[in-house]
C-alpha cells in the first residue's frame, strides 16, 4: 500500500509533519511521488544507489535513462557538477527555480545509476512549495524522473500517479494538478551554446532572451516523422488507444474524421476549442484555446490519459504550430502518435 498525504501547496507550513514523514521515507531509502510546477517526480535519495535503483524498478524504466537531479538552493547545483558554465550560470539566474534543467559535468557526487554511466548530470530547482519543502527536509538531493509507468504520460495529477504506481512506491504527496503540465526543458550546458536536448517549460525564445542564441538537438529533428505505419509499438507518452496526429486545416480534420467513422471505429479527439467547437456530439476534449498554446499545454497529459481503450478505437488529435510553447506539445505528441496525417 502507497501512503498518501494530502497537502495544500499555499498552506504548506500546516503540513510540516507531513512533509517530515515523507523525507523520513526517502531518508530510509525508500520512494516518494510528489509535485512539482512541471508534472509529478518519483523522488529517491540521489547520492544512494540503492534508492534509485528502486525509482527503476517502479516505473519499470530503462536503466540506460539517466535521471534528473533536484535540489533546494543554487549552492546544492555547486556539488553535484564540476564547475559552472558561464552560460549555465545566466540560466540559473533568469530561470531557477523553474522549469529548466541543466546538464553540466559531474562531480560523481551523485549515485551512478543516475547518470546511467554518463560523465554528465542533469540538475534543476523545482518551483513548488511542496517539492521544496520536501528537498528541504530530506537534507539530499533527490533523484526524480515523471512518476509515470514508463512509456505512459507524465502524471500532471496525483490520481494519475496513484493509477500508474499505487502499491509500488511507498509514498505519494498529493499537492493537487501541476501548473506548467509539461516537463522542464533539459539543455545541455557542455559546449559553447546551449544544446536544448527536450524542449519544455522554458521555450526557446525565452531562454535566447536570456543567453543569446541556442541550438536544438539535432537527433529532436529525427523525430519529427512520426512512423506512418499505425500498430507500430510506442513507447512514449502513450494513450491507451492508438493516436493520430492530424495536421491541416479545421476542413482537413472533419475529413480525416468522417473517413475514419464509416468503418464504424469509436473516435476520440483531442482538439483546441476552436476545433472543438466545430465537433457537436463528438467525444471530444477541448485543450484550451488555439490563441493559448501554455493552456493547451496544461491539459494535454490528462487528455491523453483520458480516453479509454473500452471505449475509443482510435485517439485523432490536432497539431499545433512549432512555435512558442508549440515546440515542447508537437515534441510529445510526435512521440505520442503512431500515425500523423498532413495535409500539405
Ligand atoms: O519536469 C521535469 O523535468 C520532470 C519533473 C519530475 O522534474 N522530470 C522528468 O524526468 O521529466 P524524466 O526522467 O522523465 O526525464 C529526464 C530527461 C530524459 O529525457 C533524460 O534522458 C534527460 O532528462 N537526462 C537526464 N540526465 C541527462 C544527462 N546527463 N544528459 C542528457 N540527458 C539527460
Ligand atoms: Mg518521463
Amino acid at each position: 500500500e502507497t501512503k498518501v498525504w494530502k497537502i495544500d501547496p499555499m498552506r504548506i507550513d500546516a503540513h510540516q509533519n507531513d512533509i517530515n514523514r515523507a523525507a523520513e521515507l526517502l531518508k530510509q531509502q525508500e520512494v516518494v511521488a510528489f509535485p512539482t510546477e512541471t508534472v509529478y517526480g518519483l523522488g529517491a535519495d540521489a547520492t544512494s544507489e540503492q534508492a534509485v535503483r528502486r525509482i527503476f524498478e517502479a516505473k519499470g524504466r530503462p536503466s540506460d535513462n539517466p535521471l534528473i537531479v533536484h535540489v533546494a538552493q543554487p549552492e546544492q547545483v555547486h556539488q553535484l557538477v564540476t564547475e559552472i558554465p558561464e552560460m549555465a550560470k545566466k540560466l540559473m539566474e533568469a530561470f531557477m527555480p523553474g522549469p529548466l534543467t541543466l546538464v553540466m559535468d559531474s562531480s560523481g557526487a551523485a549515485a551512478p545509476n543516475v547518470t546511467a554511466g554518463l560523465s554528465t548530470v542533469a540538475v534543476r530547482i523545482p518551483d513548488h512549495p511542496v517539492a521544496l519543502a520536501l528537498l528541504e527536509a530530506c537534507e539530499v538531493p533527490l533523484a526524480a524522473p515523471s512518476a509515470n509507468r514508463s512509456g505512459r504520460p507524465s502524471p500532471t495529477t496525483a490520481d494519475h500517479v496513484y493509477q500508474d504506481l499505487n502499491g509500488r512506491i511507498a509514498g505519494l504527496i498529493d499537492g493537487g494538478a501541476t501548473g506548467v503540465g509539461l516537463e522542464s526543458t533539459v539543455v545541455d550546458c557542455t559546449s559553447e551554446i546551449p544544446i536544448i536536448l527536450r524542449p519544455g517549460g522554458i521555450t526557446r525564445q525565452q531562454m535566447e532572451e536570456a543567453v543569446g542564441t541556442t541550438m536544438m538537438d539535432p537527433a529532436l529533428a529525427s523525430h519529427q516523422e512520426a512512423p506512418k505505419s499505425p500498430g507500430m509499438k510506442y513507447t512514449h507518452y502513450a494513450p491507451e488507444a492508438p493516436l493520430w496526429l492530424i495536421d491541416g486545416d479545421d476542413q482537413f480534420f472533419k475529413d480525416q474524421l468522417y473517413t475514419i467513422e464509416q468503418d464504424g471505429s469509436r473516435v476520440g479527439i483531442i482538439a483546441s476549442n476552436e476545433l472543438a467547437e466545430q465537433l457537436p456530439g463528438q467525444r471530444v476534449l477541448a485543450c484550451g484555446s488555439r490563441a493559448n498554446l501554455k493552456e493547451i499545454a496544461v491539459h494535454l497529459y490528462s487528455a491523453l490519459r483520458e480516453f479509454k481503450k473500452a471505449d475509443v478505437d482510435v485517439i485523432l488529435c490536432e497539431a499545433f504550430p512549432e512555435e512558442d510553447y508549440g515546440e515542447a506539445i508537437m515534441n510529445r505528441l510526435q512521440k505520442a502518435a503512431v500515425k500523423k496525417i498532413n495535409q500539405f
